[in-house]
């Protein structure tokens, strides 16, 4: 018995073959593009994505005759894409992705209405899907007008597979016209946001099956007729799911291009004022909340690019002493900023600079100043009442020791390093795959990869650090002022 893993990511497509236990047996990955047409556009052609699946999966089959016993499939996707489809289910227009900020006048708007919040449980951030068909409906009449069905990038393959219009409740949440707390479709939402009920695909939990693989696909991959497709997840779900972060008290942290701190809760306590995400969990009865920092390691791979050094380069020249904070503060907004600021126009700064800094300062700022961007969003989620001792690293930027020793004493908590091996959304879609096909519990499945290192707090410099932070902090609205 086989289990197939798909992490459909905004740089490329991950997929993941793994045995009934969750063991892996095989990986491969496919890359694509994503096309920025004017600044800050970000676009993608769902073809790409059709096209890595079938490479990825031809490249599997070769490899690994497990393939030939696939019993489950299981989808995660890049959050909040807006994938266009006509009555035929032909694609209209490129997908709007996660990281285009063309509709924040609109989010905005939507922002300001009534109960918006309330029942969404969260800010309409620029980045969600309710406000990019806002800006189609207005830039774009005569494809608005075409759209019969609106689905994220990861629904889109579950349509591919099955045939069938279907999206799983931690996906969902993201768009702006999901009642998180009830997990089903708001009509309030959906008519302020100019949609209908019809133009949304049926909704299932993450680990639920959400359909059969397509007798076509199953023929042409040499698989039986009967395959489960999972419902899915949204990629941060399903690495919660990879991970083991079902229950309160766990959480991770994600060094990647954005930076996120997440937790799992039992109940739904949204808290959209301090810019926590709260969305629906992949599992049924759970949510989860996220603090998103849009530029982690995109900000040492800026300055990377501005000095031409490598981004590991630059951080082993810091060696291994943390010392006492720096002299130098870099504001992290390359991008904007999600939590605490909810602020899509703000941009980064360096201050303090002074004639005898060198580059290690730089890069030592630039380290804290995620490092401080993190911590906001640890405070914002503790606001909300998750309650985290420790937390797991994992993503690009974890190669760090010192960046990790920086976040576990900015954070005031240890983080732990996973042994290695898979854990991350690809596992997790696996996992949804699995308890589709096989009617297991979530709650059995979704176990903690083995933990290696634990790296603590440096307690001696947490005070110097705390006073450090606030400085941070009050640097935002006066640099805010300035822009
Ligand atoms: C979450 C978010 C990103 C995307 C891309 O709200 O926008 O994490 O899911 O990975």
């Amino acid at each position: 018995m086989s289990f197939l893993g798909i992490d459909l990511g905004t740089s490329g497509l991950r997929a993941l073959l793994v045995d009934d236990t969750g063991a892996p047996i095989g990986a491969t990955e496919r890359h694509y593009e994503a096309a920025h047409p004017k600044s800050g556009w970000s676009e993608q052609d769902p073809a790409d994505w059709i096209a890595a699946l079938e490479g990825a999966v031809a490249a599997l089959k070769a490899a690994h005759p497990e393939f030939a016993g696939l019993k489950g499939i299981g989808i995660a996707g890049h959050m909040h894409g807006a994938t266009l489809l006509d009555a035929g289910d032909k694609v209209i227009r490129p997908c709007i992705l996660w990281n285009d900020t063309r509709s924040h006048a609109e989010a905005a708007l939507l922002d300001g209405i009534e109960k918006v919040r309330d029942l969404s449980g969260n800010i309409v951030f620029p980045g969600f899907t309710a406000p990019k068909l806002e800006w189609v409906r207005t830039h774009e009449p005569q494809n608005f007008a075409r759209i019969a069905k609106v689905l994220l990038p990861a629904a889109y393959l579950n349509l591919y597979l099955t045939g069938d219009h279907v999206a799983d409740m931690s996906d969902s949440a993201g768009t702006s016209w999901l009642d998180v707390g009830r997990r089903e479709w708001s009509d309030y939402l959906l008519e302020k946001g100019h949609m209908r009920r019809d133009q949304m695909p049926r909704l299932v939990e993450g680990s639920a099956r959400a359909g059969t693989l397509g007798a076509g696909l199953a023929h042409k991959w040499g698989v039986g007729d009967n395959v489960a497709v999972a419902g899915g997840a949204g990629d941060n779900a399903a690495a919660a799911c990879g991970i083991g972060t079902m229950d309160e008290g766990q959480g991770f942290v994600s060094l990647g291009t954005s930076g996120v701190i997440l937790a799992a809760r039992r109940g739904y306590s949204p808290a959209p004022s301090t810019a926590v995400h709260t969305f629906c969990h992949a599992v049924p009865d759970r949510w989860y909340q996220m603090g998103v920092m849009l530029s982690a390691t995109d900000s040492l791979n800026w300055l990377s690019r501005i000095t031409g050094e490598k981004p590991a380069a630059l951080t082993t020249a810091l060696g291994e002493d943390l010392g006492p904070p720096g002299s130098v503060r870099f504001l992290p907004y390359l991008s904007g900023e999600r939590t605490p600021h909810n602020d899509a126009a703000i941009r980064g700064a360096f201050t303090g600079l002074g004639a005898d800094t060198r580059r290690e300062d730089l890069t030592r700022a630039v380290l804290e100043g995620v490092a401080f961007g993190l911590r906001d969003s640890f405070e914002a989620l503790k606001a909300t009442g998750a309650q985290l001792e420790s937390l797991i690293a994992i993503g690009g930027g974890t190669g760090s020791r010192y960046w990790l020793k920086f976040i576990a004493t900015v954070l005031g908590v240890p983080l732990r390093l996973p042994a290695g091996g898979e854990f991350g959304a690809a596992l997790g879609a696996a996992r949804l795959g699995i308890c589709a096909a096989m009617g297991a519990d979530p709650q059995v499945v979704m176990t903690m990869p083995d933990l290696g290192a634990t790296i603590a707090p440096d307690e001696g410099l947490r005070a110097a650090y705390d006073e450090a932070f606030a400085r941070f902090r009050a640097a935002y609205p006066a640099i805010r002022a300035t822009q």
